[in-house]
């Protein structure tokens, strides 16, 4: 493993007023995507999106990593011979992969899911290593219910993320390393705080029980907030109060960065959050975005499909993603949303 590497890319992954662009959806979750919009689903249509998305002009602005899915890190840019990781390398941006093979129902553990994908895996990493990508990302789902979630979900997810991410650094790229703590049910703000906590905590252990060298990876979590159905919604300032006090407890000071998911809050929400999380005072780590939903969703309906909104889409993703990238040095307000 070479360490300095890792950390170089780790550290420009996070860079200030940086962040990563999320496009790596599975096919299925395109699909739904693009029914939502009623945009036609094909090879094609794929491969269209995901090479307007990184051919946005000027990207490398605000974003310093792109996850890709395994279709679109094999197809070149629409109307060219160029890979699109090629293209993304050229232009500034680190093309990343999403490696793992999804949740899949945890056995023996109802309502519960434990990511897969370990099987070969290192030989897809020396594969996509070869296409050019330096970082990877493998997501863990955490589901907050009635008497959920079990030790059991949280230590299984925690060993698969950190037998991942040994295996990812042994392989030169950097690892995302992504427990998410879903947003879906009425739990409260105080009801996720506790099972964050639990689950980096646990998710740590793993890592260092793996060997896994801190410097060398970028933490994607969820942030600290309240369940989508909960009846008590709570004010901006304490979600960035309580994931910070989440992370400071729970993560080392070693890691470089972290970028959250966006996990289903609006734009604009997204964006103020990670402001005000930025605004905490002094932080070990760099906090920014690995967003997914809240850095598309604009664009996706933009282009609905068409060539001729491809300039306008194209705007809209940048304009996100400077306000994203405002946000990643507490820079933002939700007054810039108007402008
Ligand atoms: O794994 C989740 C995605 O990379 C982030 O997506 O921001 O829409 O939650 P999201």
């Amino acid at each position: 493993m070479n360490k300095q590497q890792l950390e170089t890319t780790a550290q420009a992954m996070v860079a200030k007023g940086k962040g990563i662009l999320a496009m790596d959806e599975s096919t299925g979750t395109c699909a739904k995507r693009f029914a939502k919009q009623g945009i036609e689903f094909s090879f094609e249509s794929r491969r269209a999106y995901r090479s307007l998305l990184v051919t946005t002009p000027k990207l490398s602005d605000h974003i310093a990593g792109a996850i890709l899915f395994d279709e679109t890190i094999r197809q070149q840019v629409t109307g060219s011979d160029t890979p699109i990781p090629e293209y993304m390398a050229a232009h500034g941006i680190i093309p990343g992969i999403k490696v793992d093979m999804g949740a899949k129902p945890l056995a023996g553990h109802p309502g519960e899911v434990v990511t897969e994908g370990l099987d070969g895996l290192r030989e897809r990493l020396a594969e996509y290593r070869e296409m050019g990508a330096r970082f990877a990302k493998w997501r863990a789902v955490i589901t907050i219910g009635d008497e959920l979630p079990t030790p059991a979900c949280i230590q299984a997810n925690a060993h698969a993320l950190a037998r991942y991410a040994a295996l990812v650094q042994d392989a030169g790229l950097v690892p995302i390393v992504e427990p998410e703590v879903l947003m879906d049910g009425r739990h409260t703000i105080e009801q996720c705080y506790v099972v964050t906590a639990v689950t980096l905590h646990t998710v740590f252990a793993e890592l260092f029980q793996q060997g896994v060298h801190l410097e060398g990876i970028v933490l994607k979590p969820s942030m600290v907030i309240a369940g989508k159905e909960c009846p008590q919604r709570a004010a901006p300032e304490q979600v960035a109060a309580e994931t910070v006090r989440c992370l400071r407890n729970h993560v080392p000071a070693a890691v470089p960065g972290i970028a959250f998911l966006s996990g289903g809050q609006t734009d604009a929400e997204a964006t103020r959050h990670l402001s005000l999380i930025n605004q905490q005072g002094h932080l070990p780590w760099a906090l920014t975005f690995s967003y997914g939903r809240a850095l598309q969703q604009e664009a996706l309906a933009a282009w609905d499909g068409r060539e001729a909104n491809i300039p306008t889409a194209q705007a809209a993703l940048y304009r996100r993603a400077g306000l994203v990238g405002a946000a990643a040095t507490g820079n933002y307000s939700p007054e810039m949303e108007e402008r």
